[in-house]
Order: structure tokens, then C-alpha cells, then sequence
């Protein structure tokens, strides 16, 4: 094992028999070694920074059945929610008081947000803020439409990979295709974008199998940003009663990624703070360098619940920046509220 992990940490490389070789054998001893040295090359890239993002959830309609999700189009159960452009613009213009310099704007995949509305957001984020970057996350479209959107002015795209297994993936995501998720992770990336895929830990049938194959993809792409956290089951959704992925194989996890990727921008994610109430501050220390508070109304943040028991519900904006700045500070690190691109990143066009 020390051999590998040796390699992993110079060469910032192992091929997928050797990555499953060390998630089989790998133990407590070796864990805390992969950690320190994530956090060690994250240090070296980008020093004590911890960088901010405003999430602003602005639909919970979604038109996708993925089993896991709370806000699938079949759970009846969710109490659906759109914002008026005017309502995105106040959840900006607060983000902008409170410092924030980057968006992101993230939905279920809802028809109303045709090409036109979204480009509508991105024109009026961009006119009153144009030193902010702006972030989507809405879902798989056609290459036109992520060419139209980057041309408006948005910099950034999420769109997890989810898993990287085509057998698995097919299993979860009814009526989608693997194929097609793959591919718009490609498009976006050849259009521009700063890129971010990801996935999630402990799905039920999940394998170490299937963590190699993921950390394996995300070596190839190239992302700039990985977004992984744990699966948490929503009582709603046919996985409802599954249980959650640990916290020790998401800062693993998250550990790897780093160690794989030097530059890559990684969330200590909401739901790795839901899953345990020092998970965020652990994925920080495992190589993490992102945080992304809420800025959505506070009269739906409720809702937009992809997952049970989903932290940051029940107070202001401002209160969820203090909340997580000394959070930050006491972790030990410093938190950067510039637009905090990928290092590697520059904006073409
Ligand atoms: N548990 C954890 N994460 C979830 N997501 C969706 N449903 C859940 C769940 N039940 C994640 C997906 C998606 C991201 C926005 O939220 O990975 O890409
Ligand atoms: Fe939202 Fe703590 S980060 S309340």
C-alpha cells in the first residue's frame, strides 16, 4: 500500500486495478496518510483559501426520475417552487452584500426555464454584477444550448456524473442515458466551461468497484470541480428506507480526488455537513476547498429537498455566511470570497 500511496501523492496518478487494489487492502493507518497528504497538496495549490459560493435553488420542478432524489417528477410529495427572475435577482443582490462574488444557479430539470429564460438570468446576474461568476447546474441539454448559455456570460457548469458504472447509472436513472450524461460532460468542457462532474458515495448495490471506475472517470475528463457527497435516503423516493454512505468513505473519497487531480475546486458539501456535524471542517481537512452557502429565500429552502433532514434550512443568508466563516476559521483555514476560478482556467471567447 505504501507504494501506491506514494505514487498517488508524486505522480498524481494510479491506474483502476491499482486504485481498487488500495480501496480493498487500504487500512486506518493508510487512510490518515492519504488524508494528510491530500491536504497537503491542496495547501501547496491554493494555501489556507477556502472559496464561497452562493447557491441559489430557484426550481424544484423536475421533469427526471432518478431514484434517490426527493425532488423527482413522480414524488408527489414535494411542495414544488419556481422563482421570479425578480426573487433570483434579490437572492443575488443579497449574495452581493454579504460578499459573495460567484452564483451558483441550480434547479431541477424544469421545461418552464427554456433556453430564453435562462440567458434572461444570466443577462440581468451579469449586467448588475459583471466581476461575478456565474455558475449552472441544471441538468443535461444539447451542446447548442450549453454553447448559448456560456456565450451569455456563464462560466462555470455542474452536472455530476453520479456514477460512473453504466450498469449501475441505468438502474437509478430511468428513461436517461449514461451515454448522454458522459457526453454533455464532454461538450460543456469543449466549449469552455469550468467543468464540474462528481458523484455520490454509498448508493445502495455501491462497490469499491464502482469508486474505482469513478475516480478512474474523473481522472480522464479532467474536471475543474468534483462535486461528492454522501447519498442520503429521502423518505419519498423508492431508495427511502436504503441507508446513508459513511463519512469515512466520502473524505476518502474526497481525499483521493484531490491527490488525483492537484487543482481540482472540491466542495466540502451540504450533505457530508448533514451526515455528521463536523463533516464539513473533516472534508476540508481531506483535501476540500469549497464551501457553498445558501442564498435562496428562506421561504423555500425547505423544499428543495433532494435528501432528508438537509441542513442550512431555517435562517437568513447572512447568518449561513457567519455560520460557516467561523467554522472555517476555527477549522483552520481562510475563507476567499473572490470568484475563486480553477487555477488552470482561463475564459476563451
Ligand atoms: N442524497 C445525496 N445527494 C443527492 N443528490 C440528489 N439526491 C440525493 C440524495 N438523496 C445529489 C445528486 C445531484 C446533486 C445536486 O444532489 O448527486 O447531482
Ligand atoms: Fe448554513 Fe451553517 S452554513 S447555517
Amino acid at each position: 500500500m505504501k507504494e501506491l500511496i506514494q505514487k498517488l501523492y508524486k505522480e498524481n496518478h494510479l491506474e483502476e486495478n491499482e486504485i481498487l487494489d488500495l480501496l480493498n487492502n487500504i487500512n486506518k493507518e493508510d487512510t490518515e496518510d492519504i488524508i494528510s497528504k491530500a491536504l497537503d497538496t491542496k495547501e501547496r495549490v491554493y494555501g489556507k483559501k477556502v472559496f464561497m459560493r452562493g447557491l441559489i435553488e430557484f426550481t424544484n420542478y423536475c421533469k427526471n426520475n432518478c431514484v434517490y432524489c426527493g425532488i423527482r417528477a413522480l414524488n408527489r410529495n414535494a411542495d414544488r417552487y419556481r422563482l421570479t427572475l425578480e426573487e433570483i435577482m434579490e437572492a443575488a443582490e443579497e449574495g452581493y452584500r454579504l460578499g459573495y462574488r460567484t452564483y451558483v444557479l441550480q434547479g431541477g430539470e424544469d421545461d418552464y426555464f427554456i433556453d430564453d429564460r435562462v440567458v434572461e438570468i444570466i443577462n440581468s446576474i451579469k449586467s448588475k454584477f459583471p466581476m461575478c461568476a456565474i455558475t449552472l447546474s441544471i441538468g443535461e441539454k444539447s451542446y447548442e444550448s450549453y454553447k448559448r448559455f456560456y456565450e451569455a456570460g456563464a462560466d462555470r457548469y455542474l452536472l455530476r456524473h453520479e456514477i460512473a458504472s453504466k450498469e449501475l447509472y441505468d438502474k437509478l436513472h430511468p428513461n436517461m442515458s449514461f451515454e448522454n450524461r458522459i457526453n454533455c460532460l464532454y461538450n460543456l468542457k469543449e466549449i469552455g466551461y469550468q467543468v464540474g462532474a462528481g458523484f455520490m458515495v454509498g448508493l445502495p448495490g455501491a462497490r469499491n468497484e464502482y469508486y474505482a471506475k469513478d475516480l478512474c472517470f474523473i481522472k480522464e475528463l479532467k474536471p475543474h470541480m468534483v462535486g461528492i457527497g454522501p447519498f442520503i435516503p429521502q423518505k419519498d423516493t423508492p431508495l427511502g428506507k436504503e441507508s446513508k454512505g459513511t463519512l469515512e468513505t466520502t473524505i476518502l473519497m474526497l481525499a483521493l480526488t484531490r491527490l488525483l487531480l492537484p487543482e481540482v475546486l472540491l466542495p466540502a458539501t451540504t450533505a457530508l455537513g448533514t451526515i455528521n456535524p463536523l463533516g464539513r471542517e473533516m472534508g476540508l481537512k481531506a483535501g476540500a476547498n469549497v464551501v457553498m452557502p445558501n442564498l435562496s429565500p428562506r421561504s423555500v429552502r425547505e423544499k428543495y429537498a433532494l435528501y432528508d433532514n438537509k441542513i442550512c434550512t431555517g435562517d437568513e443568508a447572512a447568518h449561513c455566511r457567519g455560520c460557516i466563516e467561523r467554522r472555517i476559521n476555527s477549522a483552520g483555514f481562510e475563507v476567499d470570497m473572490g470568484r475563486g476560478d480553477n487555477i488552470t482556467w482561463e475564459r476563451i471567447k
